[in-house]
């Protein structure tokens, strides 16, 4: 018997995830395959949690978030880009930037809307958006994976309700600058459109390179949903921490939808996170893994670069680099991730993950391996190629 709904035929399973559990089964691999962080937590955060589960901070709590805690985050965004967020009727907890974004899809989209996404892009998207009945228009990327401003704006119809927009980027570290930026903002408020501004990797920008906070820019806050998340900050993915800000108006709908699938995101962490967050221990972390990733980010670039045959552009932010292989002998990203994990036991992700177009691409994340790890996959790629 195929008990298999049909509505879920169109949902291709996800490729990292079966890499991550193919990899977990085989000894010296090197995984540059999942979009974690191997630092530790930081020890102040994890004896937050411990004292938030014995103060018994064990029950359900509000269905936006715990009050402290989306005071803290509020506070975030005042000090960090001056933008005020309503602590109280602006700001949505929930389980991971993942989830966040779920529900903002499931409550907006109706069958036939259509969401402009970037290719490539974080794998989630195109599949969040079809599992809420829209349709995918794809944006493409100019030579420095920016948008392509010019040919989105002929993308555009009375149907697009979302366009996403995740600087730094997954999969390709891009950033784009504050003007680049305002010409897409100006473009969605003139069209009525929402921006879902994926900020995860907000404080992993390199050399000369700033974050910019989508709803700081001129009128995009009315029409902004930002989405973020503790997973990479703090390296706790497995807590399962994201939260989004927005309008009141934006955010009203979007809980009524959230009450019934979550109710609350887990109560300690929100806790452990409200006390943590602000402390010096936060910020020395936060710098700490910013310089360690842009010391992998240059370890890889440069190893990479030095293979004959791969390209591979420096990364302003995030933690991940999308090399083209086109001219190294295999005959594509595909062709090269499997090769790369089954004679070099090296996990790297094929470019077609994330979006049409792709194919010359690999992703490779330095979010967790060392420096010696990196300069050990230079080596065994040399000597498979
Ligand atoms: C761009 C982007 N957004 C969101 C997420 C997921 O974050 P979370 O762990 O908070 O669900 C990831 C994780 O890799 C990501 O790369």
């Amino acid at each position: 018997m195929n008990f298999f709904p049909e509505k879920l035929e169109k949902i291709e399973p996800s490729g990292i995830r079966e890499l991550f559990s193919k990899a977990k089964g085989k000894a010296n691999v090197i995984s540059l395959g999942i979009g974690a962080p191997d630092i530790n937590t930081p020890d102040g955060l994890k004896e937050a949690l411990k004292d938030a589960v014995f103060n018994n901070f064990n029950n359900y709590d509000l269905t936006p978030g715990n009050k402290e805690f989306r005071e803290a985050i509020t506070r975030n965004y005042k000090e960090d880009y001056g933008v005020d967020y309503s602590s109280e009727e602006g700001v949505i907890v929930g389980c991971g930037g993942v989830q966040i974004i779920y529900v903002a899809l499931q409550t907006y989209l109706t069958p036939g809307d259509e969401v402009l996404l970037q290719a490539p892009c974080f794998l989630t998207y195109p599949r969040q958006v079809v599992l809420a009945g829209g349709k995918i228009v794809w944006m493409p990327s100019t030579e420095d994976f920016s948008i392509d401003i010019e040919k989105t704006k002929e993308s555009i119809t009375d149907k697009t309700k979302f366009i996403f927009l995740n600087f730094p980027s997954n999969p390709t570290g891009a950033v784009m600058t504050r003007e680049e930026l305002k010409a897409i903002v100006d473009l969605a408020v003139d069209n009525d459109i929402f921006i879902l501004s994926d900020e995860v990797y907000e404080y992993y920008t390199y050399d000369d390179n700033k974050h910019v906070h989508i709803a700081s820019i001129d009128d995009a806050y009315e029409k902004t949903i930002t989405v973020n998340s503790f997973s990479k900050t703090f390296a706790i993915p497995g807590w399962r921490m994201g939260f989004g800000v927005t309008t009141p108006d934006i955010l009203r709908p979007i809980l009524r939808y959230h009450t019934y699938i979550i109710a609350n995101a887990t109560t300690p962490m929100q806790i452990a996170l409200a006390n943590f967050m602000h402390t010096k221990e936060a910020k020395e972390f936060k710098k700490y893994v910013k310089n360690e990733f842009q010391t992998r980010r240059n370890t890889i670039v440069d190893g990479f670069n030095s293979i004959d045959g791969v390209k591979c552009k420096r990364p302003k932010g995030s933690f991940y680099c999308y090399a083209n292989v086109e001219e190294t002998k295999y005959s594509d990203g595909k062709d090269f991730s499997e090769r790369a994990f089954e004679d070099a036991d090296v996990v790297v992700v094929p470019g077609t993950e994330f979006g049409p177009n792709q194919d010359n691409y690999i992703r490779a994340s330095f979010g967790s391996v060392s420096v010696p790890q990196i300069e050990e996959v230079v080596d065994r790629f040399k000597n498979i190629l």
